[in-house]
């Protein structure tokens, strides 16, 4: 590594498309962690260690799965959550697939037109779909971690075993580290709008310093009645009760009915390939998977190893790929529960022949001339990250959220839960750009009972002999696409190892705004102005495109673990 890093160097500024020497490719010189057992990669040391702990006590990759996301959602306020919901996939070690949607869902009384005002604009601040309590939609994390234990656990280990390690770091504290204290005060303005918030996060106004420790005793009781009572104690206990209580009380659309009626679904994972190497994901209401496989697809059509992971060549197929596959996005998803999603048709590959064939090799598409593809007929209806393997090789890769960072930023009074502002994934308006500045379509409107449309992608790659490889996710709205399928391109045409893969530079392009999204020392100047050639456009600033966590079997049956240069966390194993 060391030795490519200083060729291209010297070559800087006579070559094209070398690799710039940075710090992310300085770090990937660290590695993966190793384990010959099992492995835990989340984005908190702690949560990751409570996941380790609970494999050795006998507990298997769901059993530490769910520990770990009950951890997170105490020491990683900003994105864990029990007030949330996400995506579960995992794979048994004999080879079959399950994953779990416990996805949020719309409150009944989000009727399609509720984020717009009485001159037809979209509500901003108070009121809106991104801040406050008109904002969440119906929880569905301890749904879905429930079933999951249910269902798909060792059977070993009690509920309680799982939740007591959370229930602790609530109860005793933890230490704050730089990262979120500086993110307390990027948020200061809006969680001082809430009280709990305000007491909670902003230390009653007098706000944290790195290495003050963070007592969460409201979170802590409410995890000891989830403890005795499990799921039920957020759909229908005294904590269901509370956040209606809260909810009325400040015009909130969410109710005891609603949360009462929730329910995590199994769906079946999708399935496709690149190059051979089977790969399942996340199948709607999230459109990770489709939109992935749609990208590797198109991009199966040209020979991307022999190009430089980030030359000017490759990027422009892949910018042209994810143009295409995003505008179908728009158009094409939504909830399978109410809206046909052509899943096989989108994931096929004569679609993808169609699609790759109006790439021009040379030149940039304008996005505004760029629509979705042609979908004959309607088809059936069949439609923060962390991975684990254990020790027999089950592997179970998790992403749930609160959309943004700490959510609507309402901590339902009395409960320590922050909750989510998930109705923002919805197209409030359709054709009107979310927080994200996507602009989604029809089938993404609003409406009762309804799961907003997600990008979250847990993803699994098998080796070619169905064997397991790598499993992985990521945080950061539709960059998260972005961010998985590089990851495993990079793998798999690049030869790169897990952390490899998920700390090398890359870009993210979702058709509109059309503009290319590229990182700060992720890319060189001559690289961008070949681009530039081409006619792609540019963010006016960079910016990193997500951060993502992941899990792989080296041939030797070793566990590595990997955490995202750009981000906090740590992947423990032994
Ligand atoms: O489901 C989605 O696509 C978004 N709610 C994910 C939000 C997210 O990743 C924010 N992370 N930084």
């Amino acid at each position: 590594m060391l030795k490519r890093i200083l060729v291209s160097t010297t070559l800087i500024g006579l070559v094209y498309n070398v690799v710039a020497f940075d710090p992310a490719a300085a770090a990937m010189a660290a590695g993966p962690t190793r384990g010959k057992h099992a492995m835990v990669a989340s984005q908190h040391e702690i949560a990751s260690r409570i996941g380790l702990e609970i494999m050795k006590k006998g507990g298997n990759a769901v059993d530490a799965a769910v520990a770990v996301g009950l951890a997170l959602a105490v020491v990683y306020p900003e994105a864990g959550n029990l007030g949330g919901g996400g995506f579960m996939l995992i794979r048994m070690p004999k080879g079959d697939v399950h994953s779990i949607d416990y996805r949020e869902t719309a409150p009944t009384a989000a009727a399609r037109d509720v984020y717009i005002d009485g001159c037809g604009n979209l509500i901003k601040g108070e009121g809106s779909p991104t801040v406050g309590y008109r904002a969440s939609g119906v929880p569905g994390t301890l749904a879905g971690f429930e079933l999951a234990f249910q269902k798909y656990g060792s059977g070993k280990l009690k509920w309680r075993d799982l939740v007591e390690p959370a229930r602790l770091a609530a109860r005793d504290g933890y230490v704050l580290s730089n990262r979120v204290v500086e993110l307390f005060k990027t948020y200061k303005e809006t969680l001082n709008r809430f009280e709990d918030s305000r007491r909670i996060f902003l230390n009653n106004g007098a706000m944290f310093a790195e290495g003050d420790l963070l007592r969460q005793p409201e979170l802590a009781a409410t995890l000891g009645r989830i403890e005795k009572n499990g799921a039920s104690e957020i759909y229908t206990g005294r904590t269901a009760r509370m956040i209606a209580d809260d909810m009325r009380a400040h015009g909130g659309l969410l109710t005891y009915e609603d949360l009462k009626a929730y329910k995590a679904k199994e769906r079946t994972p999708i399935r496709g390939s690149y190059r051979g190497y089977p790969i399942i994901s996340i199948p709607p209401p999230s459109s990770g998977g489709i939109v992935m496989l749609e990208v590797l697809n198109m991009l199966e059509g040209f020979d991307i190893r022999s190009k430089q992971y980030n030359s000017a060549a490759k990027y422009h197929l892949l910018i042209e790929a994810m143009r295409r596959a995003f505008a179908d996005r728009a158009e094409f998803m939504g909830d399978p529960d109410f809206t046909d999603v052509p899943v096989e048709r989108l994931t096929s590959r004569t679609y993808a022949e169609l699609r790759r064939r109006t790439i021009d090799a040379n030149h940039a598409s304008a996005s505004i001339n760029v629509g979705h593809g042609e979908i004959p007929g309607s088809e059936s209806t069949d439609t923060t990250n962390f991975a684990v393997v254990d020790d027999a090789g089950m592997a179970v890769v998790n992403t749930y959220t609160i959309n943004d960072l700490f959510g609507s930023r309402v901590t339902a009074k009395g409960t320590g839960i922050l909750m989510n502002d998930e109705m923002d994934d919805f197209a409030a308006r359709p054709g009107q750009p979310n927080m994200f500045g996507l602009i989604q379509g029809e089938r993404n409107a609003v409406g009762s009972g309804k799961r907003p449309l997600s990008s979250m992608t847990p993803t699994i790659v098998l080796r070619k002999d169905g064997t397991f490889w790598f499993g992985l996710g990521a945080r950061g709205g539709p960059r998260i696409i972005s961010a998985v399928l590089q990851s495993v391109i990079n793998v798999i045409d690049h030869d790169m190892d897990i952390q490899r893969a998920i700390d090398a530079p890359r870009v993210h392009h979702q058709w509109l705004p059309d503009e290319l999204v590229f990182e700060p020392y992720g890319i060189s100047p001559d690289t961008l102005a070949l681009l530039s050639e081409m006619g792609h456009k540019f963010a006016a600033k960079p910016e990193y495109v997500a951060a993502a966590t992941g899990v792989m079997l080296d041939d030797k049956g070793v566990r590595l673990g990997a955490v995202d240069v750009r981000s906090d966390g740590l992947a423990v194993g032994y």
